[in-house]
């Protein structure tokens, strides 16, 4: 295909006004995604698959089909299409270090029968997340059948999940994580030398689920601390404060909060306390 082939057809898919109005108003009634402006060219980008791939000639008839009863599925598309999911092995290690000292570390020393410890990883993406937390949890949590342990891995974007809960990831993406874990929890594949597999032991220790952030949470049990980072970035303040009072709801008092490096809970929530850069504990 050629660059006037290449153009023309970006002509053929281009984003009105109005169109772009209603993708911007349904995401955020949808997901609490907040797309400004400067986003149109990368929705315009990410969903022309999702148009060829129902056969629809414009926006307009992709609108129509989202504004009717007969939506369905495609919203799940929309969602996926639309949420961006980047994430790494033990990004901002610093976090990783304060869960073992601050989190888990004081567990041992408190020795109830199979004490219960619950982690939340809220906008897991594909899942390099909850695997860096059970990394650090089943090296610390020893031996693992002594302890009630469990992560909990969610996300809006069932691609994400799906990626997750089969804990297969490039070479490339394993390299950023520690050699002592990687001797530790992962596998080679047969025939794959592209591509590595995290250990069943860490596996076992993550549920992951869907869950919309902006709907009703089923979640009954507390938790002793929640990763929710890089995802309430795309979120308005007034989301991102009653989604910091929801999650001040689910972690016992003193358990931890921690955020992305451009969040911050300062002048948001008063029953959080700074406890490291970017880490925050729940006091009431
Ligand atoms: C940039 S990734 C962050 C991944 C990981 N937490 C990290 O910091 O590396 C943001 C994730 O938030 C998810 N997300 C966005 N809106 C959401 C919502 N309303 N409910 C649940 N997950 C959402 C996206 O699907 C995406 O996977």
């Amino acid at each position: 295909m050629n660059a006037r082939h290449d153009h023309s057809h970006q002509r053929e898919f281009n984003l009105e006004d109005r169109e772009f109005r209603f993708l911007v108003s349904f995401l955020s009634r949808e997901t609490g995604i907040v797309l400004s402006e400067h986003k149109r060219q990368m929705v315009c980008g990410r969903l022309v698959k999702r148009l060829r791939s129902l056969g629809m000639r414009d926006f307009a008839a992709y609108c129509a089909l989202l504004d009717s009863p007969a939506a369905g599925a495609e919203v799940e598309h929309l969602v996926n299409a639309i949420t961006t999911n980047i994430t790494n092995f033990f990004r901002e290690p610093h976090h990783f270090d304060h869960l073992r000292h601050q989190v888990l570390e004081p567990r041992l020393s408190q020795s109830p029968k199979k004490p219960r410890i619950r982690i939340w990883s809220a906008g897991c993406s594909s899942g390099q997340e909850p695997y860096s937390i059970a990394m650090v949890m089943a090296e610390v949590l020893k031996p693992s059948e002594a302890w009630d342990a469990l992560i909990l891995a969610t996300d809006i974007d069932t691609n994400m999940l799906k990626r997750g809960a089969d804990g297969i990831y490039s070479a490339e993406d394993a390299a950023h994580i520690p050699e002592n874990y990687r001797k530790r929890f992962v596998r080679r594949l047969h025939n794959d030398s592209d591509h590595v597999q995290m250990a069943d032991e860490l596996r076992r220790l993550i549920r992951f689920k869907r869950l919309n952030l902006h709907e009703k949470w089923p979640m009954k049990g507390k938790f002793d601390a929640i990763f929710c980072r890089n995802v309430a970035i795309y979120f308005d303040k007034p989301t991102q404060r009653a989604l910091f009072n929801r999650y001040a709801d689910m972690l016992h008092v003193g358990g931890m909060l921690y955020l992305g490096h451009a969040e911050s809970l300062i002048g948001m929530n008063d029953r959080f306390e700074a406890s490291d850069k970017t880490v925050y504990r729940r006091i009431r």
